[in-house]
């Protein structure tokens, strides 16, 4: 079952977002770098995944620590605001460098937010869009003015680039927002959901143990520590739950296709992305895609988008937008706002 509610009771204050920033490695991994590689082609990667190249961690200076801090360091700049304000750090990642601390409290550490409370939350793809709705209950909740969320994976780490399959999907990135009370009432999420599949697990998974690998993998030659996957299946997945979640979000806050602004969603597949557009009825412009150049970064997807539209000046004040992420876990989840 998943937590898709009706929607949110309306707050005596407004929740704003104040700041958004983003970071990506400057190494760029193109289709036709992994042409020397494995035996592929451009023009199968693109028609498969829509996907010409992404960027990746030089994993001798940078990884998910360095590239949420600075995602994190960009929004607060963008929200004119210090990290001693901030009471909640939430990074979403399933690709931190130590099981201890957490990456959020050295991002803490690194900008300076101390007594924030911060940890890290795990919901691989849909990880920012959980960020998100955790981060606004709090100030919903009251026990938060001021949060930041950041979604990151560096994924380059995690991928066996000797495996063609997986390999070519994944690009590393971080994105963030602060969140923060406010008294225009007009700005906030309207609606929120999130929901989770255990039962899939093993479609989409890291091993790092033998007796972790799924009984369906026993006999596949998994090498450990390196993403898993099982391609068709996480599409049909995809496919249709990324559908459902909208339509529910759709549905419950009455708002219809010309309604929106903008859907911000998990870049995962170009075809999934516009299976999907195409039966909801969104015009192109309603939805964002950037996986052509940044492929699929797992939970820095959703916040890079966002960023990148704020910088653009994309994001019109009044006309809601919808974060909408699936992956891992399998997870999935929606946020609905006015900005
Ligand atoms: N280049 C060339 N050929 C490749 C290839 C590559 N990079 N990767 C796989 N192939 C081959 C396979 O070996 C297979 O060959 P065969 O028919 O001789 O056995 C053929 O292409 C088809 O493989 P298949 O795995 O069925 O391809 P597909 O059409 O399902 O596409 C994905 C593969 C991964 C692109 C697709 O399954 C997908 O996008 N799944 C969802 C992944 C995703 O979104 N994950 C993240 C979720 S958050």
């Amino acid at each position: 079952m998943s937590s898709e509610a009706a929607p949110l009771p309306a707050l005596p204050f407004g929740i704003r977002i104040a700041g958004t920033g983003s970071a990506v490695p400057d190494q760029v991994l193109t289709n036709r770098d992994f042409e020397k590689i494995v035996d592929t082609s451009d023009e199968w990667i693109f028609q498969r995944t829509g996907i010409r190249e992404r960027r990746v961690c030089d994993p001798l200076k940078e990884g998910t620590f360095t590239l949420s801090r600075d995602a994190v360091a960009r929004a607060l700049e963008a929200a004119k605001m210090k990290a001693s304000e901030l009471d909640f750090i939430i990074c979403a990642t399933c690709t931190s460098e130590m099981g201890c601390p957490s990456t959020s409290c050295r991002i803490a550490g690194a900008l300076g937010a101390a007594p924030a409370a911060a940890f890290d939350l795990v919901a691989a793809c849909s990880g920012f869009v959980y960020a998100l709705n955790v981060g606004e209950s709090l100030v919903r909740a009251g026990r938060a003015k001021n949060v930041a969320v950041v979604g990151c994976d560096a994924l380059s780490g995690h991928v066996d680039y000797c495996e063609r399959t997986v390999s070519i999907l994944f690009g590393d990135a971080a994105g963030a927002a602060i969140l923060t009370r406010d008294t225009d009432t007009t700005k906030g999420c309207i609606y929120q959901s999130m929901g989770a599949d255990g039962s899939n697990w093993h479609s989409l998974y890291i091993p790092r143990r033998p007796q972790e690998v799924a009984e369906c993998d026993r006999n596949n030659g998994i090498r450990l520590g390196f993403l898993q996957m099982d391609g068709r299946e996480v599409f049909k997945f995809a496919v249709t739950k990324f559908r459902e979640v909208i339509e529910d979000a759709m549905a419950k806050t009455g708002l219809k296709v010309d309604d929106i602004g903008q859907v911000i969603c998990h870049q995962s597949n170009a075809r999934i992305i516009e299976a999907a557009r195409e039966k909801i009825g969104f015009r192109h412009d309603q939805v964002y895609v950037n996986i052509d150049r940044f492929g699929n970064s797992s939970a820095g997807s959703v916040g890079l988008c966002f960023d990148q539209l704020m910088q653009a000046g994309k994001i019109q004040p009044g006309k809601p937008i919808i974060f909408v992420a699936f992956g891992g876990g399998l997870t999935w989840a929606s946020s609905v706002w006015r900005i």
